[in-house]
């Protein structure tokens, strides 16, 4: 029986976060430097990658070397490929299991929110997800392509069927960049849809994009918190897509008020998000990884995923029964009919 080591167990926890770490800035500089579309392409040694990218050659071999080191290419034949499924989790950026984004983002703007972490924790200080600029709310719209597509595709078409068919009116409650619309609106021409959102840069972004798209006179979009909507019994289906959790706590029972408000008798809310756990022994399981990379990467925005029973709380206390699904043990459905 080997006795047990404490301080070496937790060296070697520490130390293999730092491969965590060094693994997120590889994966950086292969997309920011266009070395995966390259690898992609073509089986490389560092002298023919340097070339093709015009890069300094010493640099790109231990980039690729130390990229062998964790997986992420393989070496074989004196050339370097892809690791196996590496294409589709750094480069398809359809793919429910795209990272590539993410890797982007925790190098810049979550690293730039990280250096306010030390003073925040002092003052408690918020820099709103709004309070961040265009480009910031851009990628943030590209993060939950993935995921909408599916819940497009298959999710909202089991919940509400034939209805999407022949036409009902949708909002969307925190539409950020207006992805999500877009893509219903590509599927199920003969809806109507609204989207709102506090962030003026998404809607300013959504604008745009419904105007390149010819969608204009399909989609109205509002720059207007949620809290202060007064639409009345005028939707059938209201989805909050990443956008629970992203509510300041204050405002959180008005804006499920003014959807309830919103939606007519018989309506559906649909909220996909995450669920937090207050026993921080259960945070370590796989279907609260999502919870906790996004509670805690997401502080400083000011954000809280709640528990289970305080969403089921938030949304009866507004007028709903809710009911809960799961989405790959990851993400939590809740569904609540007016
Ligand atoms: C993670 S983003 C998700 C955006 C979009 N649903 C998507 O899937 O890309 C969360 C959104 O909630 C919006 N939000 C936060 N608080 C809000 C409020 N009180 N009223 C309306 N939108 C709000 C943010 O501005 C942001 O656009």
């Amino acid at each position: 029986m080997t006795t047990p080591n404490p301080s070496k167990e937790a060296f070697e926890r520490i130390q293999s976060a730092f491969k965590g770490l060094q693994t997120v800035q590889v994966v950086y500089l292969g997309l920011e430097l266009g070395l995966f579309d390259a690898l992609k392409r073509d089986a490389h040694t560092p002298e023919s990658l340097a070339a093709a990218k015009a890069l300094h050659l010493p640099y790109v071999r231990v980039w690729m070397q130390t990229a062998v080191a964790f997986g992420i290419l393989a070496f074989a034949d004196g050339v370097y490929r892809l690791a196996p499924g590496m294409e589709t989790v750094l480069l398809d950026t359809d793919h429910p299991r795209y990272v590539g984004g993410f890797a982007r983002g925790f190098l810049t703007f979550l690293a730039d929110d990280f250096g306010l972490y030390p003073d925040a924790f002092r003052d408690g200080r918020v820099l709103g997800f709004g309070d961040h600029g265009e480009a910031f709310s851009e990628w943030v719209s590209k993060l939950t392509h993935p995921m909408q597509r599916l819940v497009v595709a298959k999710l909202l078409p089991e919940h509400v069927g034939e209805a999407l068919q022949t036409g009902i009116d949708v909002l969307d409650v925190g539409c950020g960049a207006g992805q999500f619309l877009f893509k219903l609106a590509a599927q199920y021409p003969n809806c109507r849809f609204t989207g709102i959102d506090g962030d003026p840069h998404g809607i300013v972004l959504a604008r745009r994009a419904s105007t390149e798209k010819g969608l204009s006179d399909r989609i109205t979009f509002r720059h207007v918190y949620g809290q202060d909507m007064t639409y009345q019994d005028q939707f059938d289906l209201v989805v909050m897509f990443e956008v629970l959790h992203e509510l300041p706590v204050s405002v959180r029972p008005g804006v499920m008020s003014a959807v309830y408000r919103a939606l007519r008798p018989g309506g559906l809310l649909f909220i996909l998000d995450e669920t937090w756990s207050d026993d921080p022994r259960l945070l370590s399981q796989p279907e609260f990884q999502m919870s906790v990379l996004v509670q805690f990467s997401e502080l400083v925005w000011g954000n809280v995923v709640y528990t289970e029973s305080e969403q089921t709380r938030l949304l009866h206390d507004a007028g709903f029964e809710t009911i809960r699904g799961d989405l790959g043990g990851t993400f939590t459905i809740l569904t609540a009919r007016k």
